[in-house]
């Protein structure tokens, strides 16, 4: 075959796929014309923002929900329909979309901010009031709403501390004829909490909370997008809710849910199958765990890989807090680092516990006490891998893995 072949085969094959019409309906940032089972959600925030048809000021929101419960696609849905009707009845607003996981520090935020207002903001060398300035000028210049959605703003303040919020919410004072809504979005349960007072105040004016989808919501949410997603009849029996169950069981995720339903049928393209079995649902599963277990592990910092190691090098066995910390002291003399204290040990222990990498188990072992007895809940070979990347172990770990 000459190259030209190959490549016409190739490109064939990656253009048309047994399984899917349309695999982008599946992707975590598509944002679908329809938002099933947030009804209640959506005439909430509506109806909270509705002063800006009269080009008023909507009170501060504070959003919370668990991951994947659908925060910010109703957010963008609501803001884009308001954008429609206002439109229409010659109301004019604006507003700004800020994710500050990827927008995290101060001067950032701001100059999204100033852009959505049409102003263009270098990409340092201002001081944060002259920024201020700049946007209080612009605000007053419009004189219209503007609605500044903070996602994830948990990030942001984890990062820079809460003295942007709370400037933020304090400048319609400043302003003469603009005005700032604040939409805070969060995953994170205990964030309003540690919020300065006057902040959590003034930002929750108004709150919304969205609960987890039940496994029969996830069904008809993952049915309405397959349809598009997926060509006629390739969905076998039970795909559908199998992944519904089992993104309800952990925490009613949707975006999980959706996930599985992707990886599933791509494992089955992979295979050159035409249907999604509910066998490719589980592999979907296992691929994820995978991934995450992966992608958590590669963060960590070196004395908690060191840690892991020491659990990894005793396989499937349980240890105790005392053991572990004797092999990561050993693997700490043959790197010719320092190891850190044991109370240290035990509070990573604890750590990788929470992010589910591992499992502590406590016992209790009579006139000897508690003790903790610690086993890994994460594939051997995938740690193993994960930690190979980290150039400072990578050679412990190969001489493990020879063993
Ligand atoms: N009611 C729904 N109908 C259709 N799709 C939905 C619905 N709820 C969520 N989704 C989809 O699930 C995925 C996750 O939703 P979204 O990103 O809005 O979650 P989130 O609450 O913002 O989560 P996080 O806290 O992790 O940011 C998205 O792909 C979204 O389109
Ligand atoms: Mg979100």
């Amino acid at each position: 075959m000459s190259i030209d072949d190959i490549f016409k085969r190739l490109i064939e094959r990656s253009l048309s796929s047994a399984v899917f019409k349309d695999r982008e309906v599946l992707r975590p940032d598509y944002i679908p014309n329809e938002l099933p089972h947030r009804d209640e959600e959506i005439s909430k925030i509506s109806s909270i923002l509705a002063p800006i048809f009269r080009g008023e000021r909507p009170s501060n929101i504070f959003i919370y929900g668990l991951t994947g419960t659908g925060k910010t696609a109703v957010v963008k849905y609501v803001l884009i329909k308001f954008e429609e009707y206002t439109a229409k009845i010659e109301k004019p607003f604006k507003y700004s979309y800020i994710n500050c996981r990827y927008d995290d520090t101060t001067y950032r935020v701001l100059a999204r901010l100033a852009d959505s207002i049409g102003i263009k903001i270098p990409f340092t060398g201002l001081s944060t009031s002259e920024v201020f300035r700049r946007i209080i000028n612009a605000l007053d210049g419009l004189g219209i709403p503007l609605v500044v959605i903070l996602d994830e703003v948990d990030s942001l303040v984890k990062k820079c501390g809460d003295e942007l919020l709370y400037r933020l919410t304090r400048i319609n004072e400043e302003l003469k004829r603009g005005k700032i809504t604040i939409l805070g979005i969060t995953n994170d349960v205990n964030f309003i909490e540690r919020l300065d007072p006057r902040v959590k105040s003034s930002l929750g004016e108004e709150e919304v909370i969205f609960p987890p989808y039940d496994a029969l919501q996830l069904e008809d949410i993952l049915s309405r997008r397959a349809v598009k997603a997926f060509k006629p009849d390739v969905l076998e029996d039970g795909v559908i809710s199998l992944c519904a169950s089992i993104a309800a069981k952990e925490h009613g995720d949707a975006r999980r849910a959706l996930e599985l339903l992707r990886v599933a049928g791509e494992i089955a393209e992979r295979e050159g199958k035409s249907k999604v079995s509910k066998e490719h649902v589980f592999s979907a599963r296992m691929e994820i765990e995978k991934d995450r277990v992966a992608e958590v592990i590669k963060t960590l910092p070196l004395h908690s890989k060191l840690v892991l190691l020491s659990l990894a090098i005793s396989g499937n066995e349980s240890k105790t807090t005392g053991d572990t910390y004797n092999t990561y002291r050993e693997l700490c003399r043959s790197l010719g680092i320092d190891p850190v204290t044991q109370r240290r040990v035990s509070d990573i222990l604890s750590e990788l516990d929470m992010v589910g990498i591992i499992n502590a188990k406590v016992i209790n072992r009579g006139r000897y006490g508690k003790t903790r007895l610690i086993s890994l809940n994460a594939d051997l070979n995938t740690l193993l891998k994960a930690l190979k990347e980290d150039e400072r172990i990578e050679n412990i770990v190969k001489n493990f893995r020879s063993r």
